[in-house]
């Protein structure tokens, strides 16, 4: 299967992004940085959703209006700096519900490790997006969605800002079926498993915790 990769290649998202990756940018800045990011991977990745017609009045006439023809979705953030991503898409998906789940990575292995994990109830049926910057190794974003897929959602979509190609692979080789939506695919990944020339510890940054 060809792995259905999204690369968002929008001016704003890219000046963004360059912004972002600056190591002179503060904290407050890449904060805000990423929320704006954020809302506009959310306007992409929302693109598909269908819409249904209701009748309404406007001040004029009535008309038939287009509207969300289901608004069952969940944001899942991967802890900690998918809470980076969340904030904003939550801004422009209001009714969705949200879920989280905590990985660490192991710092020999650089395997995912669960510490936490809590959705909301009714998950069966909904649209799941799972949020986390970056896509390094994958085994994160693998773990995560080998996870919620026990849960029976609806589809899920992962949505990051970098993605290195060694974790795209390994994604896709595990989870063919999960599109993939990312501001930039950078070069590669470090000896310790950081994107190379990436943005630093997401976490870190987001937070000023280094
Ligand atoms: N996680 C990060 O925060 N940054 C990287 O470069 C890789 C994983």
């Amino acid at each position: 299967m060809k792995a259905d990769i999204t690369v968002i290649k929008h001016p704003l998202v890219q000046h963004k992004l360059t912004l972002m990756r600056q190591a002179e940018t503060h904290t407050q800045d890449f904060r805000r940085l990423l929320k704006e990011i954020s809302m506009l991977l959310a306007y992409e990745v929302t693109r598909d959703l269908p819409l249904k017609y209701e009748t309404i009045q406007t001040p004029l006439t009535r008309m038939d209006a287009p509207m969300l023809a289901d608004k069952k979705m969940v944001l899942v953030s991967i802890l900690r700096a998918g809470q980076g991503l969340l904030d904003g898409m939550l801004e422009l998906i209001p009714t969705a519900k949200v879920g989280h789940i905590g990985l660490y990575r192991e710092p020999t292995t650089l395997t995912a490790v669960e510490y936490y994990f809590k959705l909301p109830q009714d998950v069966e049926y909904r649209d799941m997006l799972v949020v986390d910057p970056m896509l390094a190794t994958g085994n994160s974003a693998v773990a995560a969605v080998d996870r919620l897929k026990e849960t029976n959602p609806a589809s899920i979509k992962f949505v990051c800002v970098l993605a290195a190609p060694e974790g795209l692979q390994y994604f896709h080789e595990q989870h063919p079926d999960v599109p993939v939506y990312t501001a930039a695919i950078d070069q590669g990944l470090d000896e310790h498993g950081y994107i190379v020339p990436g943005l630093g510890d997401a976490g870190d940054r987001l937070y000023g915790t280094k």
